[in-house]
């Protein structure tokens, strides 16, 4: 199964991404923390993509997409994948459509999770990201067994740069202007599916499971 998850920052996708990947044993791809793994290692890419990130703005697209087209042919995608956090740009979508037709892999459905601002804002504002393994939690709806340590692999979580009130802010007004019309783009080609994020996460999960499991080929 080839997916992508649509949706404004906080929407849920990696957490869900993480879960459903897991379920259909296809390779979850994300865009955020590939960055977020260069910016760590010092490399050339992350230089140039913290610059953009820590504005709350989107990278340029040749930069995303190259980093994509690499993540795709890895045979780690022979089973499936799962794009998180990409496309987000009319040019970046028509890129994959390309990239896709060239290794005949064609997306099967692209999801959209839906929640309004305010459950963002209040979402990353108390998002805890482990700085090993990139996990995520919330101080709230999902605290880690020990306060300051991933359950996981017992990294140190910290709060994302970009998660500061005004950068959320920052990164909405992103979402809408350059993110949200490929709803319409995914809706005109059949794909989309539609769940609403503002659930507990088993209720997303779930909802996103029965969307894949009943929604008809092209729509
Ligand atoms: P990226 O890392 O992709 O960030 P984002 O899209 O803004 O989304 P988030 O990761 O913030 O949210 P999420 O939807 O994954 O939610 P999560 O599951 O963590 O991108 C960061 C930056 O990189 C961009 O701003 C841009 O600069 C750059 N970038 C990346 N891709 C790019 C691209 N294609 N083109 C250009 N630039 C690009 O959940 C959020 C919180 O809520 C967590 O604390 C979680 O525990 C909690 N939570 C989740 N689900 C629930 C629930 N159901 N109930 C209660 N709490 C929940
Ligand atoms: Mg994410
Ligand atoms: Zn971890």
């Amino acid at each position: 199964m080839n997916l992508v998850f649509l949706g404004p920052p906080g929407a849920g996708k990696g957490t869900q991404a993480e879960r459903i990947s897991g379920i259909y044993g296809i390779a979850h791809i994300s865009t955020g923390d590939i960055f977020r793994e260069n910016i760590k290692k010092g490399t050339e890419l992350g230089r140039r993509a913290k610059e953009y990130m820590d504005r709350g703005e989107l990278v340029p697209d040749e930069v995303v997409i190259d980093i994509v087209r690499d993540a795709l042919v890895d045979e780690k995608c022979d089973r499936g994948f799962l794009l998180d956090g990409f496309p987000r740009t009319v040019a970046q979508a028509e890129a994959l459509e390309v990239m896709l037709r060239e290794i005949g892999r064609p997306l099967d459905r692209v999801v959209n999770l839906s929640v309004p601002d305010e459950v963002v804002v209040e979402r990353l504002t108390a998002r805890r990201t482990c700085r090993n393994c990139g996990r995520n939690y919330h101080l709230v709806f999902n605290p880690p067994k020990v306060e300051g340590v991933c359950d996981v692999c017992g990294g140190e979580l910290f709060q994302r740069d970009d998660d500061r009130e005004e950068t959320v802010r920052a990164r909405l007004e992103e979402y809408r202007r350059k993110t949200e019309p490929l709803i319409e783009y995914y809706r005109e080609r059949g794909l989309l599916v539609e769940v609403a994020g503002d659930g507990d996460m088993d209720e997303v999960t779930q909802a996103i499971q029965e969307a894949l499991a009943t929604a008809a080929p092209g729509g």
